[in-house]
């Protein structure tokens, strides 16, 4: 086996690894925050646990058949996210955290596709599947963003305009 096919099976490894810790953070999510306000967000995440696992398996297939093999739990990093935050109640911090995570597959993919384009069309085109699923969360959760910043802010505007208020 080459260097550039041990390379590619370690970029994927990589990628595996980073889906699964994707899976035990949206799904930590998807179960921790609270309040009405993360409602959507805790349905966004629960449905796209499936997803994760899936980019996970479509993987673990494609290591198999270039001759690799999935690490088990002990070799299996992770630690590497952003972790869920300890206010339960602070969805913008989880939002966040959820668009590092996307980000970070995101280039990881790319630098799979520029490993193996050329060598290897099969894992190429496989890495590009799987990127436009992430290109996919990442437009999704911005607009979460997007939406729950300026609601924050309305909210913030109104409470310094009250405190003002009261104090003449
Ligand atoms: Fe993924
Ligand atoms: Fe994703």
């Amino acid at each position: 086996m080459s260097d550039r096919h041990d390379k590619v099976i370690a970029m994927l490894t990589e990628s595996y690894c980073m889906e699964l810790e994707t899976v035990m953070n949206y799904l930590a999510l998807s179960v921790n925050l609270d309040g009405v306000r993360a409602e959507q967000i805790k349905q966004a995440l629960a449905a796209d646990v499936g997803e994760e696992i899936s980019h996970a398996q479509e993987l673990g297939k494609r290591i198999k058949q270039l001759g690799g093999a999935l690490p088990g739990s002990a070799d299996v990093s992770v630690g590497h996210q952003v972790q869920p935050p300890s206010d339960t109640t602070d969805v913008v911090a989880a939002i966040k955290g959820v668009i590092d995570a996307e980000e970070s597959a995101r280039s990881q993919y790319l630098k799979t596709i520029a490993a193996s384009d050329g060598s290897d069309p099969v894992t190429a085109d496989l890495c590009t599947r799987l990127l436009a699923d992430e290109e996919e969360h990442l437009v999704l959760f911005r607009g979460f963003l997007k939406e729950y910043e300026s609601e924050m802010s309305a909210r913030r505007a109104l409470e310094t305009r009250s405190a003002a208020a009261s104090t003449h």
